[in-house]
């Protein structure tokens, strides 16, 4: 492939994207081509073979998702996902991150296994090893069972051996086919927007718990390090960071920027990779700490994960239990049909920040872009939209790549459309569109021109 042509590539379904190819010299030859999904998001079979229900079953059963949506069906892929495996083997991927959903092997969050559950991810497994396709296996992108928040989730220091026990049956269960670990996918993500903003649907109104969940979170991740690491031979372990830029969306908002800064990028990553909280937080921390947590939350780790889509925009906000909100982004910015800043020199920059503070091998673990695609009359998907996104977002980590940052791999979010939190099924982030009504798969434009360029990629 000779790098940053426009020259289209025109194999594939039908589909024929012309748009080119982004530079990719700098990438290592054996780099990791990969897509990403989560349980909840796709597998559906919510009521089925003895599945607990988790906390985003309740929210969606109390009718706080858009248009009421719940992740009954999703993408169905709990019985799809040997023709999703197809499409993967047709996509050319190297590696498929998925998560395992707690409340389907431990309906109650703890005690009694669900073999029959256990048995799904087996199959799954078993499947994608078939494929040649390599398991990434995340424990934990936000499906707690419901009958654990009913007892404080984590906002109460029992988490930490309720994951640990998960963790513990996981890396047995699965341990001798998978050696790929994550333990939380934005741990950031789903303590800001469940607990920290005053404004949310879920917030909590005090700023103790928010403290008090990070820190019980960081412990549970340091103790399933150590668990996957005792049991899994040969495991190769890490957390799944959402880590962007908080700009200030007026020049008043900069302590406000700072503090999204500390609260979003390196809450989590700083005492897990560092052994340390960033000063701002250490107060608030403090009530939480016993002896030792420190040590307990900093094992060593194998790798970086990094989730990465826009810069955010932010205000003060004295009502949110964290000083800040989201404010207007500048005008001038082009943002993506979901509303999020195209900014790909500022994934750049993320990625060359992120490899000097942590000094870890980087993965890209999410990165695409969010819209709400619809068939043409022939059928066909033509997200190009998404290509240029894309093109554009992995050209700024060739370039990052270029100047010293050691990124290892790349992974798509996502390989389907799938239930996209409170948004429900309104937005759209798959390289393959799903008619929700017939379960139908449609791989669009974007999922054409990324299989050109895995191949074009591994075949340097
Ligand atoms: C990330 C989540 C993922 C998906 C994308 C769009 O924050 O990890 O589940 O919703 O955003």
């Amino acid at each position: 492939m000779s790098s940053g042509d426009d020259v289209g590539n025109s194999e594939g379904s039908g589909q024929t994207p012309t748009i080119g190819y982004p530079p990719i010299a700098a990438l290592r030859r054996d780099f990791i081509w990969g897509v990403s999904t989560s349980s909840f998001q796709i597998e559906g079979a919510t009521r089925e073979d003895g599945r607990g229900p988790s906390v985003w079953d309740t929210y969606g059963q109390k009718g706080l998702i858009a248009n009421h949506d719940t992740g009954d069906v999703a993408c169905d892929h709990y019985h799809r996902y040997l023709e999703d495996i197809g499409l993967m083997r047709r996509l050319g991927n190297q590696a498929y991150r998925f998560s395992v959903a707690w409340p389907r092997v431990l309906p109650g969050g703890r005690g009694k296994v669900n073999e029959p559950g256990l048995a799904f991810y087996d199959r799954l497994i078993d499947a994608l090893l078939a494929a040649g396709i390599e398991p990434w296996l995340c424990l934990y992108h936000w499906d707690l069972p419901q009958a654990l928040d009913d007892l404080g989730g984590w906002t109460t220091r029992d988490c930490v051996g309720w994951f640990a026990n998960y963790a513990a049956l996981v890396a047995e269960r699965y341990g001798d086919r998978v050696k790929r670990f994550a333990t939380f996918n934005e741990p950031s993500i789903f303590t800001l927007f469940g607990l920290g903003f005053g404004y949310g649907k879920r917030a909590t109104s005090s700023s103790d718990v928010l403290y008090r969940a990070i820190h019980n979170i960081n412990l549970a991740h340091g103790a399933a390090v150590e668990i996957v690491r005792a049991r899994v031979t040969g495991c190769s372990v890490g957390a799944i960071h959402n880590f962007q830029p908080c700009l200030p969306s007026t020049p008043a908002d900069g302590q406000a920027a700072e503090r999204c800064d500390t609260c979003w990028n390196k809450a989590f990553p700083d005492p897990q990779c560092l052994g340390t909280y960033p000063k701002s937080m250490q107060a608030a921390i403090e009530p939480h700490m016993q002896t030792n947590d420190l040590a307990s939350i900093c094992r060593p780790v194998d790798w970086f994960g990094l989730n990465h889509y826009s810069p955010v925009f932010v205000k003060a906000d004295a009502s949110s239990v964290v000083g800040f909100g989201f404010g207007e982004k500048p005008a001038e910015i082009s943002l993506t049909p979901n509303g999020w800043p195209i900014m790909p020199d500022s994934f750049r920059d993320t990625l060359l920040r992120v490899a000097k503070r942590y000094a870890l091998p980087l993965y890209v673990l999410e990165n695409g872009m969010g819209g709400y695609d619809q068939p043409d009359e022939t059928g066909m998907v033509s997200d190009n939209d998404r290509i240029a996104y894309l093109r554009g977002y992995i050209g700024a980590m060739n370039a990052a790549a270029s100047a010293g940052a050691d990124i290892r791999g790349y992974f798509a979010w996502s390989l389907l459309d799938n239930f996209e939190w409170d948004s429900g099924y309104s937005v759209r982030f798959g390289l393959t569109y799903i008619d929700y009504p017939t379960q139908r798969r449609i791989p669009k434009a974007s999922f054409e021109w990324y299989r050109g360029l895995i191949k074009a990629a591994r075949s340097r």
